[in-house]
């Protein structure tokens, strides 16, 4: 492979490595219609998870892959002290917009530029399902915290349902073919709560729980077309993103069949969210 990224020499080989650069142009550019789509559904856990994490007042607390800073504003809010992290320089720029004065670093996991036992908390809202080799991100992220500290972790039960598929199942409703060269999430064995327990617990983390936790998001069906398919935001999007027009049609008209079975009033519908929300002491 031409070109590999220089924060990830050293790196274990293979496809750890793979999955992270398909990762960086996957996020490439996607700031802004993250924000205005898939934002709206992560954020519905901030809560929880910074309650997980035991983020109070004065908690130093850094959100790992902050994306839009959704938590760390919380955070913030909580009056904790927070520094954040993102792979990607734009997702960084837009925290750093969102949350006036926020510590953004632009870094890849599992690097993590903090010396070690710097932060009371670490949370990570989605990002533990888009790296490539978890289990070295999790150890990374418990050298950072002190002793006794508290780890906080979302992901989406894998494979993805509801929310997350309908745009897959459009797809393959059409007929279009799954491409060859996107690489499957090393996260996909773990995204379901006993594997996720144990791939925590695994990292010599203690009192581990995982709870699942589902909700509703209710969007309008084309806001939901444009934000998470044709502005390339996640793998579906790529897949459209790489379709003729014609081809984008009847993705488009398989979409509308399948989101018609979500309405609910005034236009919208109710998309089902189903994740996993880990907590863990150091
Ligand atoms: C699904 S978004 C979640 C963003 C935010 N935490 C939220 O709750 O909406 C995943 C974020 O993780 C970042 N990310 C992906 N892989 C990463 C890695 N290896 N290191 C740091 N950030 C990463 C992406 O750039 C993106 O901003």
């Amino acid at each position: 492979m031409a070109g590999v990224h220089p924060r990830l020499a050293g790196y274990p080989a293979g496809m750890a490595k793979d999955f992270d650069l398909y990762e960086r142009e996957l996020w490439a550019g996607r700031a802004p219609a993250y924000e205005r789509g898939f934002a709206h559904v992560t954020r519905y856990l901030v809560g929880p998870l910074l309650d997980t994490a035991g983020v109070t007042d004065g908690t130093r607390l850094l959100d790992v892959g902050t994306g839009p800073g959704i938590v760390s504003a919380a955070a913030t809010g909580r009056g904790a002290t927070v520094a954040a992290i993102d792979a990607d320089p734009d997702m960084a720029d837009t925290a750093r917009r969102n949350v006036p004065g926020l510590d953004v670093r632009v870094a890849i996991l599992p690097d993590v530029p903090f010396p070690d036992a710097s932060f009371d908390a670490v949370a990570g809202n989605f990002v533990i399902n888009h790296v490539g080799a978890p289990e070295v991100v999790l150890a990374e992220l418990r050298r950072v915290l002190r002793p006794a500290g508290r780890l906080a972790l979302s992901c989406w039960v894998m494979p993805g349902s509801g929310a997350l598929a309908i745009v897959r199942e459009a797809i393959e409703a059409a007929g279009v073919p799954w491409p060859d060269d996107i690489p499957q999430p090393p996260f996909l064995e773990h995204g379901e709560t006993t594997a996720f327990r144990r791939l925590v617990a695994g990292a010599g983390f203690t009192d581990v729980t995982v709870d699942e936790v589902t909700w509703e998001h209710v969007v309008d069906p084309e806001v939901w077309w444009e934000t998470g398919a044709l502005s390339r935001v996640g793998t579906n999007g790529v897949i459209v993103g790489r379709q003729d027009a014609a081809t984008v049609e009847r993705i488009k008209t398989e979409y509308d069949r399948i989101i018609a079975g979500y309405a609910v009033a005034d236009g919208k519908v109710a998309l089902p969210a189903h994740a996993l929300l880990a907590g863990a002491a150091r």
